[in-house]
């Protein structure tokens, strides 16, 4: 009932992936179902194999919310001069996008997926979408998103003031998310699911890379859970412009502890989006099916999906989700809930054990040197 609303993009998911029966050979020596197909399977391999290398870390988390970035570049209202969506804009326009505040930091991802423009022969838009697509496979118990490939890339870059903002309350924001990507509340709940695996590295100028939950490198459900938890401090020198009280704010060296953006903190218990918000919690599979059916409309933003091709196949699988059941962290319990929902039970979960929970800042296959986990990696 809760998830009604999403069902309509998820029946879509189901019926582009159907038709798959006659196998192409690609140049490469590779076969796919389409022949439109081919540049995208080694887009897809490259980009596995050289810029995420198995990890569910910076580039992973960095592509994901360029995908958001440029694809919410779209004004149903205001027409198609404001922004073409899911169109490569921020990568096509480098002086132009990134320079917005809603986007600071964007320029990292388009200096990193830039380079391959010049080895495949891809759109921008497809390249960003692919990338976002692919990069979340290696979170585990993150779905495998459709992915149709055959963008047209932007003429223009899209306007200032469609990337919502952390500051930005409640209405704006769902107001923003209808009117460039015809997102419904629930919707909007869905794509949030994205803040499990990210960190900020803006909000608190003085911080880099601190999480929204404890889990920053597996896509599950804490954060759904740890956004409800009272706030009791700042991980840094708070609050800065759009950041909440944290319920896990001590760090230890550069396991820097969690940071709360104000508009995670008010979605979570406004009265239109908070029961699906708290549904999220412990519900594994419902969340990624939600977040596949919302992440693939996401990626057609301004695109018409008749023009395009159904390229899937080319996304590989996404890891399995971890086996936990979402928990309190240690020291946290439901006293510490704030509840914002009354028409279902909020569910029971255990409490971590043992001494309060360090957030580890390096994904487990990188745990060893710590600055490589940095986003700013690169142009440090
Ligand atoms: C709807 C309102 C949203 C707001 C106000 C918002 C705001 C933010 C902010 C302020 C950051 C931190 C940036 C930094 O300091 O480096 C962030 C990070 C992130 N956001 Fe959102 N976001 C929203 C929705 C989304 C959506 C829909 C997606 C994807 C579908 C997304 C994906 C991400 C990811 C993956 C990161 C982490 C990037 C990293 O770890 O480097 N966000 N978001
Ligand atoms: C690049 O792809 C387009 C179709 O998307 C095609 O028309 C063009 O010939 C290709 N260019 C090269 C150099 O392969």
């Amino acid at each position: 009932m809760l998830f009604k609303a999403l069902l309509t993009a998820v029946t879509l998911v189901a019926s582009v992936n159907a038709a798959h029966y006659k196998r192409v050979a690609c140049p490469s020596g590779q076969t796919v179902s389409n022949a439109a197909c081919c540049v995208f399977k080694d887009l897809a391999e490259d980009l596995s194999a050289n810029l995420f290398g198995g990890v569910c870390g910076e580039e992973a988390h960095e592509s994901l919310r360029l995908a958001f970035h440029d694809a919410i570049g779209f004004s149903a209202s205001k027409g198609p001069s404001a922004g073409g969506g899911a169109d490569g804009s921020p990568i096509l326009f480098p002086d132009v996008e990134p320079n917005f505040a809603a986007n600071n930091g964007i320029i990292d991802s388009v200096e990193f997926l830039t380079p391959f423009l010049g080895a495949h022969n891809v759109s921008a838009a497809d390249l960003i979408q692919l990338a976002a697509a692919v990069g979340i496979t290696n979170c585990p118990g993150a779905p495998r998103v459709p992915f149709l490939g055959g963008r047209a890339n932007a003429k223009a870059p899209s306007i200032d003031g469609l990337v919502p903002e952390p500051q930005n309350d409640v209405s704006t924001i769902l107001a923003r998310m209808k009117d460039g990507g015809n997102f419904s509340p629930a919707e909007v709940v869905a794509l949030l699911a994205s803040h499990s695996i990210a960190r900020s590295d803006h909000v608190d100028p003085e911080h880099g890379a601190v999480p929204f939950d404890t889990t920053p490198f597996t896509f599950d459900t804490q954060f759904f859970l740890e956004t409800l938890l009272k706030g009791t401090g700042f991980p840094g020198t708070g609050p800065n412009t759009g950041e909440s009280l944290s319920p896990l704010p001590l760090g230890s060296g550069q396991n820097i502890g969690e940071l709360r953006l104000q508009s995670d903190f008010a979605i979570a218990r406004d009265s239109r989006t908070a029961c699906v918000w708290q549904a999220f919690i412990n519900e594994q599979e419902a969340m990624t099916i939600a977040f596949e059916a919302v992440l693939f409309k996401l990626s057609l933003i301004g695109q018409n999906p008749k023009t395009l091709v159904d390229c899937s196949e080319v996304v590989p699988a996404a890891l399995p989700a971890v086996k936990k059941p979402a928990t309190y962290p240690a020291g946290k319990s439901k006293a510490d809930v704030q509840v914002s929902c009354s028409s279902i039970p909020f569910p029971t979960l255990s409490t971590d054990p043992g001494a309060a929970t360090v957030i580890p800042h390096c994904p487990p296959s990188q745990g060893g040197d710590a600055d490589d986990c940095d986003s700013d990696e690169g142009s440090l």
